[in-house]
């Protein structure tokens, strides 16, 4: 079995390869190439939560283990950790594990671009990230290797200023400008509602990416009636995400919310028109983390990885 660690997933996949393989990963989902056993959460509140999330496709089964403890960094932690075990689906071998915040990161970023670039405006002007943490940086360098200008905003100011720096992104000179950013990523631990009712615009795009759990919200729930919603997958985003506020207010249903692999397919419509305000509620899918370990053991070859045997 392989180990790969953060740096070597990070060094094995790229921004733009995670995106495109984040994109397969999609497409061979909607068309039920790919399955998602439901996500599992165990509860460790109030500190946080432990997920088990499996998949199967491209030849292979995974597993990742991974939390979301949010007080973490205070204490120096990272808010996002474990482990991705990855099998040979034809005889169950192991063949690898990797760092989950790694791959995590970088599907995540993966992701929320690819909602963007396929629910935005098309030539859309700058995007904002608000919340610069781990995920969020890694939504930021995805965007800078597309080639976009990038406006960081976060509570904490030095963090902002030192993601921008590592990234080549800009800091946003207030919040009301990141917020106004044609295409705007928000990773927030989802303790405040970032975009309250009535704050979108015609034409704006919001991939909603930090309310990925019971009792994290990042839009209020009447803004999220008046615009047209995407999630990644409706079963995991309508009991975890921000759609289960609104599914439990009953103002949004099955039918008003769109998967973002069932537009990428071409059997369901994205944006419609310039004026269309899109918003896209990710709770994180296992097909995704699916989609970088394989592209991790790609390009395995070319790193001095650490090999276990076991069994
Ligand atoms: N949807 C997904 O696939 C997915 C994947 C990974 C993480 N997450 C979730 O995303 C969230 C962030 O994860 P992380 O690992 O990046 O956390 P992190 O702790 O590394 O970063 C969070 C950042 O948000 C900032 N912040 C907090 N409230 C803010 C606000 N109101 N406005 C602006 N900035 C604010 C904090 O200062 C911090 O820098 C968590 O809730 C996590 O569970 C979702």
């Amino acid at each position: 079995m392989i180990f790969f660690s953060g740096e070597h997933v990070r060094e094995a996949v790229s921004p733009e390869r995670a995106l495109a393989a984040v994109r397969d990963a999609f497409v061979s989902y909607a068309r039920g190439e790919w399955t998602m056993p439901p996500k599992v959460y165990v509860p460790a509140y109030p500190a946080g939560d432990f997920r088990a999330m499996p998949a199967l496709g491209g030849g292979h089964a995974l597993l990742k283990w991974v939390t979301s403890f949010p007080g973490n960094p205070a204490h120096g932690l990272p808010t996002v950790t474990g482990l991705v075990l990855l099998s040979d689906a034809t005889n169950g071998t192991l063949k690898a594990a990797l760092d989950a915040g790694a791959v995590t990161a970088l599907r995540t970023g993966a992701a929320a671009v690819l909602a963007a670039e396929t629910l935005g405006r098309q030539n859309g002007g700058a995007a904002a990230v608000i919340g610069a943490g781990v995920n969020g940086q890694a939504a930021a360098r995805t965007f800078v290797a597309r080639g976009r200008r990038v406006l960081l905003y976060d509570l904490d100011a030095n963090r902002a200023r030192d993601v921008a720096e590592r990234v080549g992104a800009e800091v946003a000179e207030s919040p009301d400008e990141a917020l106004a950013a044609d295409a705007v990523v928000t990773v927030t631990p989802g303790r405040e509602v970032v975009f309250g009712e009535g704050s979108l615009r015609p034409g704006q795009h919001v991939s909603l990416m930090g309310a990925d759990g019971p009792g994290k919200q990042e839009i209020a729930v009447g803004e999220l009636a008046r615009v047209r919603v995407f999630c990644d997958d409706w079963e995991q985003a309508s009991h975890n995400g921000d759609l289960a506020h609104a599914v439990e207010a009953g103002t949004v249903t099955r039918d008003d919310v769109v998967q973002l692999g069932d537009v990428l397919v071409d059997t369901a419509k994205g944006r419609q028109s310039d004026d269309d305000i899109t918003v896209f509620d990710s709770t994180g899918l296992a097909i995704q983390d699916l989609a970088i370990a394989l592209a991790a053991l790609e390009g395995a070859d070319e790193l001095d990885l650490a090999t276990v045997d076991i069994g």
